[in-house]
């Protein structure tokens, strides 16, 4: 069962179970390819990746240049951090990324990685923090003039499933107090423009990366799944702060197992996406 982290100096509603690792590497392959393609990388010599996970996409970003840049991949949790340098070594590909550990509101770069790199991105990590705003200050400090930023997070409101699911609606709502609860913001992807704007950014460019699916496709399944497994995820916090009672929550998570077998069902998911540009003085 995946429980979600709730330790005080921790706000990552998903924790780090082997189910949830699961998850998030489901997550990768379903969305890799439309995240590369969006962010159009060409000839960055150094990548920065804030809150890099397991790290599956920061090992494609150092792998779409052909001149092998210098990548970075910060992470706060150790155990993620392990998986992820034990991932890029069963790949073969421990050459092609550093990960340290630290945290995304105190990046621990030395003096002279300040205002270095060419790219500096955060995908599904403002949601999880108390202060997305530090996040971005920090990571704009991190770029080079010149370079850029990508930021890539969830607006939970965002969300419809058709035909509807019996109780999945209530259980969405539960999922997203749970985050308010946490102190974190569950609708944070609508102020990714603001909060690059905020930080002195300029030529923002914002977009949205289709996340949904419907019945008929190979991976419909999956795309339900990983929504079961967000939700799943959340479930001691939901029960913990009284959002649901654990019948409903059972009833509705059971509800979308059935769901996803409807030949008609379709998914409507989308993920915010912004970047901009740190000015040359
Ligand atoms: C949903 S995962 C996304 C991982 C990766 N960016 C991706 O898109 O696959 C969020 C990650 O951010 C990390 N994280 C959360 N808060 C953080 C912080 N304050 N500093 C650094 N990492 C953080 C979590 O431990 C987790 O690995």
């Amino acid at each position: 069962m995946s429980t979600a982290s709730h330790q005080s100096d921790s706000h990552y509603i998903h924790g780090t179970s082997p189910e949830e690792q699961a998850r998030l590497s489901l997550l990768n392959d379903l969305l890799n390819k439309a995240c590369l393609k969006e962010m159009q990388l060409e000839k960055e010599q150094r990548i920065l990746d804030i809150g890099s996970g397991l790290g599956q996409f920061t090992r494609l970003m150092a792998k779409t240049n052909s001149q092998r840049p210098f990548v970075l991949g910060i992470e706060r949790d150790p155990q993620q951090l392990r998986q992820a340098i034990d991932f890029a070594h069963a790949s073969n590909e421990q050459e092609l990324v550093v990960f340290r550990q630290g945290d995304a509101t105190q990046l621990p770069l030395q003096n002279e990685e300040w205002d270095s790199f060419d790219l500096v991105h955060a995908r599904f990590v403002l949601e999880h923090v108390r202060e997305p705003s530090q996040v971005v200050q920090q990571m704009a400090a991190a770029c080079k003039p010149g370079g850029r930023l990508v930021l890539a997070d969830d607006d939970h409101d965002i969300f419809r499933l058709y035909p509807e699911c019996p109780g999945f609606n209530e259980l969405w709502q539960a999922y997203i107090r749970s985050y308010d609860r946490l102190g974190n913001d569950p609708y944070v992807g609508r102020r990714l423009v603001q909060l690059l704007h905020e930080s002195g950014m300029h030529k923002i460019r914002n977009t949205f990366i289709f996340f949904g699916d419907c019945a008929g496709n190979a991976t419909f399944e999956a795309f339900a799944d990983n929504i079961i497994g967000v939700v799943y995820g959340a479930k001691s916090v939901i029960i913990e702060h009284q959002l649901l009672s654990a019948s409903f929550f059972d009833q509705g998570i059971a509800a979308m197992h059935q769901w996803k077998k409807r030949k008609d069902a379709a998914l409507w998911y989308a993920m915010h996406w912004a970047e901009a540009y740190k000015p040359i003085k």
